[in-house]
């Protein structure tokens, strides 16, 4: 949900030309993240002012627009430090248009500017206070009132330093929020500050960098909150906005001091790893701060349980990976990756010749697990499916019972929780805040939190006990792919580690070891499907709808490729359990509604077919799914793809790529932004 990045050279000379074309290029990067509207700021020629270019559309309008309006001349001098900050939205306060775009500002001469990713939840109450304050509001967004507190603490303690303004506001507002704020009157400095929304810091050295950790530097305020109504007070004196102590941090204690030094600021890796691979995850509060080229980490509260500093990371990413290639998209290309992705997922963890598992990242945690009173999947959208497909083999291998919930309702319904619970949230970005939100209150009951995600350095990874990390690689188109196969066998993995000492249950967890060894091969089989599914794309295109219909280990493909339809295509498309037809959803099968159906060769083979009956018995022409070399239920149909045999619970894995490249297809047929779905945005982190 919106992407923010900023780009600081310090004593590193680049001309304001090229600093525009860093941050077109960080948002490109980040596009996926959010595409409603798009904007940059950056210094003027004079150092004087701060110009602001903002459009509503995709990354690529800004680009055309910052051609037309930046000519060389003045741009093209080398500055030697220099703060630009940039933006791309998915709207939550206000409809994509220019004056919504962010940068914000705060009054008429730029004074502060800042980018957000997230929602202020008090922005009212923050509006009010600052409306009776003369200030007046020029966009619908909760971000513009962010820059005006900013600018009213500024106003009214002229000696604070800008580190120290951005804390007070922070202290003001509430929500979800990841924020990087440039002033005209700090030239050369940034702030910027998370709570539940991505932010990193990547740093750019000549040399190798002195130290691997930054030092955290602790302040002293309270917690006080601006009311409702802060300006009527008891007696009906006006109140000014309580400012809190100043933090005792203002020693000028240099944490990261370097002579020449780029920063980069930034929601995700991805925006960073083309110029460093060095990177510092903040945490919720922390606020960085560069001044004179020095990168300092601050917090306003100690608690207990807090590190002395944040280490510098180094990312494993490789810039190919984020990158298109010789693929129209990045889904296609996600989805062509998955041979590999899954042997990735796998790698180092399964020994096919000993028929071993071993999951580093859980495994001291398995005795505990084994004892645990039930195992809860939670997630969202895709990653929700994930855990449908892999329930019925983690109840027959764990023996224990298995609940899967989607997080939001999770959450709506205060599930009951217990400490002998082990919950695990899965989540490709590991920052969906949904997902968050549901992992935050498992672990405030005291349940076992494991974190099954894609995303290094991720919130979910990092506030899980432990977790697998599913190693599907950077997955930028927004629609979920690669990760669903990889969470899938992630979960399998875990299914076959639980069950490792269970004699009656060896003949079982062979079968299934033996068919994740053929697994690359078989997708590499099913992704040659790929014009077969193309031409069935073209019968599909025009229609207003499609139902697709399994049951058993497919049910959740059925969900998922019903998912990836209505996302892609924005055509109409449900997922029914075949079971439930005959209870209502048969009366919409005619000779015109188009129907896909999955039968294999598996314990339901005999209840799909009743289903494919009774859909072709009611004129219905379904598309099949079946396995290869099945003449009797391939019978039922003129139009069918065959997959490869697999073992009943892997059967998910191939049968979800067929959908994901026949919504793609259909996706392209129907023009559509295959990697950018309209009103969507990847890493929601917003409830
Ligand atoms: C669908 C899709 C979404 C995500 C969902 C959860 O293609 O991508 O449904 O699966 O928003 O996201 P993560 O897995 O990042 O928590």
């Amino acid at each position: 949900m919106c992407g923010i990045f900023a780009y600081l050279n310090y004593l590193t000379p680049k001309s304001r030309l090229e600093v525009l074309d860093l941050l077109v290029t960080g948002l490109k990067r980040l596009e996926y993240r959010g595409y409603d509207s798009t904007g940059v700021a950056i210094d003027s020629p004079d150092n004087k002012n701060i110009v602001m270019v903002k459009r509503t559309g995709k990354v690529k309008v800004l680009e055309e627009a910052i051609q037309e309006h930046f000519s060389a001349g003045d741009y093209s001098e080398p500055v030697m430090t220099h703060i630009g900050i940039a933006h791309t939205r998915w709207a939550t306060h206000g409809v994509p248009c220019e004056r919504n775009s962010h940068p914000h500002r705060s009054d008429d001469g730029n004074g502060f500017v800042v980018v957000h990713n997230g929602i202020i939840t008090n922005y009212n109450d923050v509006k009010t206070f600052l409306a009776k304050r003369g200030y007046e509001f020029e966009s619908d967004t909760d971000t513009e009132v962010f820059a005006k507190l900013v600018h009213h603490l500024w106003k009214t303690h002229p000696t604070y330093s800008f580190r120290e303004l951005v804390e007070q506001a922070i202290l003001q507002v509430e929500g979800a929020f990841a924020i990087a704020v440039k002033s005209k009157h700090f030239p050369g400095e940034c702030v910027a500050s998370r709570r539940s929304s991505p932010l990193l810091v990547g740093i750019k050295t000549k040399t190798r960098l002195a130290t691997d950790h930054i030092p955290i530097l602790y302040g002293k305020a309270d917690d006080k909150k601006l009311g409702p109504d802060q300006e009527i007070r008891p007696h009906g004196q006006s109140r000014e906005l309580p400012v809190l102590p100043r933090s005792e941090s203002t020693s000028e204690f240099m944490p990261l001091e370097e002579k020449e030094v780029e920063y980069f600021f930034a929601s995700d890796a991805s925006a960073v790893i083309e110029h460093t691979n060095r990177v510092i995850y903040l945490e919720d509060d922390d606020v960085a701060a560069v001044r004179d080229g020095t990168l300092s980490i601050h917090r306003l509260k100690k608690s207990l349980d807090d590190p002395h500093a944040r280490e510098i990371t180094t990312l494993k990413m490789e810039i190919q990976q984020i990158m298109k290639g010789n693929y129209d998209y990045f889904m296609q290309k996600e989805i062509f990756e998955q041979p590999d992705s899954v042997v990735n997922t796998m790698r180092g963890r399964v020994r096919f010749d000993g028929n071993a598992i071993v999951l580093g990242g859980i495994k001291e945690y398995i005795p505990e697990i084994k004892r645990c009173r039930r195992l809860m999947l939670i997630g969202c959208g895709t990653s929700y499916h994930s855990a449908v497909a892999t329930r019925q083999l983690l109840e027959e291998l764990t023996e224990l019972p298995v609940m899967v919930e989607l997080a939001s309702d999770f959450l709506d319904r205060n599930t009951p929780i217990f400490r002998d619970d082990v919950c695990f949230f899965i989540s490709q970005s590991g920052e969906t805040a949904d997902t968050l939100m549901a992992l935050r209150y498992c672990k405030q009951r005291g349940a076992l939190i494991v974190g099954i995600t894609n995303t290094v350095g991720s919130s979910i990874c990092r506030e899980s006990h432990c977790g697998v990390h599913i190693n599907a690689g950077p997955e930028i188109g927004v629609a979920s792919t690669k990760a669903y196969t990889s969470q899938f066998i992630s979960l399998v993995m875990f299914a076959l580690v639980m069950s490792e000492d269970r004699l009656s249950l060896q003949q079982r967890r062979l079968e299934i070891l033996q068919a994740l060894s053929k697994l690359a091969d078989q997708i590499r089989a099913v992704l040659k499907l790929d014009s077969k599914v193309q031409e069935l794309a073209k019968d599909l295109y025009q229609h207003k709808s499609l139902l697709i219909m399994g049951r058993g280990y497919n049910f959740a493909t059925c969900l998922e490729g019903a998912l990836k339809v209505k996302e892609l295509t924005y055509m109409h498309s449900e997922g029914i359990m075949a079971g439930e037809l005959k209870h209502g959803p048969l009366a919409l099968v005619d000779d015109s509604m188009p129907v896909l159906m999955i039968v294999l060769r598996d314990p339901v083979y005999v209840k799909c077919m009743n289903a494919l009956q009774q859909v072709t018995s009611r004129k219905g022409c379904p598309i099949i799914i079946c396995e290869e070399g099945d003449e009797e239920t391939q019978a039922f149909s003129s139009r069918h793809l065959e997959i490869p045999r697999t073992v009943d619970c892997l059967q998910g894995i191939l049968t979800v790529i067929p959908m994901q490249l026949l919504s793609y297809h259909i996706a392209v047929l129907r023009g559509c932004d295959v990697d950018c779905p309209r009103n969507l945005a990847k890493s929601v982190t917003v409830e």
